[in-house]
């Protein structure tokens, strides 16, 4: 089926430096009518994200975007946060101003399941964060996600292969660490899954260079970002991590230029057992449940962001 241009797009994240460049790729694109952003526990906690998602907007000059915050918590596991990668604002150390407008007093399940039914089969949802709030709203409103046009999520690590499948633990990725059963539902909704994990994000480095391709778009929200991924390698290197990647903005990519991916179908399943292997994602055999992103295309990723980022003020 050929997307309705604009696409109508809803952005589910835990704002986190990488969800913020994804979040204003988004904005910078004209093809690309974001009809709302909802927040979750994640890389920090909710009253940060949605702080954060609140001052985005505002950056953006864009507060007609509504922001509706959701998951105070994971449904069954304690909350895991990621300050020691985002800072404990979730945007590192870098300034941004005082959001205005306040946000919605609806909670983010009942803000999805309102808009994917009266929009059935026409919104593309982005969810860069732990899964909470779809989850939630398939509990609530058993199908609702199969009501998506699609559904590109980060998450999870497949095929990898390499000793360290993981980011959180060896064998898990956050998203899929910090909510477990939320990426289970998901993934068991029927709905039409894009699924990018680490596998495909580590394919999109983040560099000193890629960087400074941001901030010399021109732009405030250009600079912003090279200072989002600057902050963001500072961090890693004290962990003693050289390599970063651009994990959220894929999704973004994925949707408007997905001639820069490869996928093919597969069958995954999360793993929601305590102990080592909490979180961890495999690949199985069986009926397909996503379209698994495996290649991306790292220079014509950065080409569609830095452009967007320049189209903002
Ligand atoms: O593992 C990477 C993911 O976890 C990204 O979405 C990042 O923002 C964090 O939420
Ligand atoms: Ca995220």
């Amino acid at each position: 089926m050929t997307p309705s241009l604009p696409h109508p797009v809803w952005h589910d994240g835990d704002p986190g430096s990488d969800d913020a460049i994804t979040l204003l790729t988004l904005l910078g694109r004209l093809d690309a009518h974001l009809l709302g952003v909802s927040t979750t526990h994640g890389n920090a906690p909710l009253s940060a994200t949605t702080h954060n998602a609140r001052a985005l907007l505002l950056l953006a000059q864009r507060e007609d975007v509504p922001v509706y915050a959701g998951a105070l918590t994971p449904l069954v596991r304690e909350p895991v946060f990621a300050p020691q990668i985002h800072g404990v604002t979730g945007l590192g150390d870098v300034e941004l101003p005082t959001p205005g407008r306040e946000v919605r007093s609806e909670h983010a399940a009942a803000a999805l399941i309102r808009q994917l039914c009266a929009q059935p089969g026409e919104i593309t949802l982005l969810a860069t964060g732990p899964l909470s709030n779809l989850a939630l709203a398939e509990r609530l409103r058993p199908g609702v996600l199969r009501q998506a046009r699609q559904i590109i999520v980060m998450g999870g690590s497949v095929d990898v292969g390499a000793p360290k499948l993981g980011n959180t633990t060896p064998r898990a990725e956050f998203n899929a660490y910090a909510d477990p059963h939320a990426f289970h539902i998901v993934l068991g909704s029927g709905a039409n899954l894009s699924l990018l994990g680490l596998n495909l994000t580590r394919q999109v480095a983040v560099t000193r260079a890629r960087a400074a391709q941001l901030r010399d778009t021109g732009s405030q929200a250009g600079r912003f970002c090279g200072a989002l991924l600057d902050d963001y390698l500072d961090r890693i290197a004290k962990l003693g991590q050289t390599a970063g990647a651009l994990h959220d903005p894929c999704t973004a990519a994925l949707l408007l230029a997905p001639e820069l991916f490869e996928s093919e179908a597969a069958r995954v399943e999360i793993l929601t057992d305590s102990g080592d292997h909490l979180g961890e994602t495999v690949r199985v055999e069986g009926e397909p449940n996503v379209s698994l992103v495996i290649k991306a295309d790292e220079v014509g990723v950065y080409e569609l962001v830095a452009t967007a980022l320049g189209h903002l003020a």
